[in-house]
């Protein structure tokens, strides 16, 4: 019977949004421009964000993320960012904190990930600082 609680406790384990990666909570100004930052994979390749009016060429190949912080809390946001696989495995998103199942990856880039620990928490604290009452 312990045992099974044992292995219960760890499947369950396994499903828990990650936790936060860096020791303090993140930095919105800090996140922002990591996430415009196009030599890191750019968020706004693929997704909207209203408020930033001076991007002009933003994709719309995934949803708007004009009010994130609404829709989502801080562990769905990280979980999404480090790996999207771990919510859609055909995912085209790239996992931005994760080097597994990779292919194709030049040699420079082997065993890196695109973003630090400290890069996923701000992009998370800047997502969560996009709300409707601050959209322009
Ligand atoms: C290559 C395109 C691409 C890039 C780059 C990309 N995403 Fe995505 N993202 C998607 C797609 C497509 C979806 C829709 C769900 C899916 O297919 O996984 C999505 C879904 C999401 C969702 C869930 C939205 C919802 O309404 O369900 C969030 C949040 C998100 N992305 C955040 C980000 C952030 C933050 C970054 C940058 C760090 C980023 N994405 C970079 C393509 C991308």
């Amino acid at each position: 019977m312990q045992r099974i609680i044992f292995l219960y406790f760890l499947v369950n384990l396994s499903l828990v949004p990650p936790l936060a990666l860096a020791g303090s909570s993140g930095d919105p100004l800090k996140g922002e421009a990591v996430l415009r930052d196009m030599g890191r994979a750019s968020c706004l390749i693929c997704h909207k964000i209203s408020n930033l009016l001076d991007e002009k060429d933003q994709g719309e190949i995934g949803p708007a993320l004009d009010n994130a912080g609404d829709q989502f809390t801080a562990s769905e946001l990280r979980a999404r960012i480090m790996d999207a696989r771990q919510i859609n495995p055909d995912s085209i998103m790239p996992p931005y904190f994760s080097t597994k199942g990779l292919h194709n990856v030049a040699r420079a880039y082997q065993g890196q990930t695109i973003y630090s620990a400290e890069d996923v928490e701000n992009v998370v604290a800047y997502l969560l600082s996009l709300k409707e009452e601050t959209s322009q």
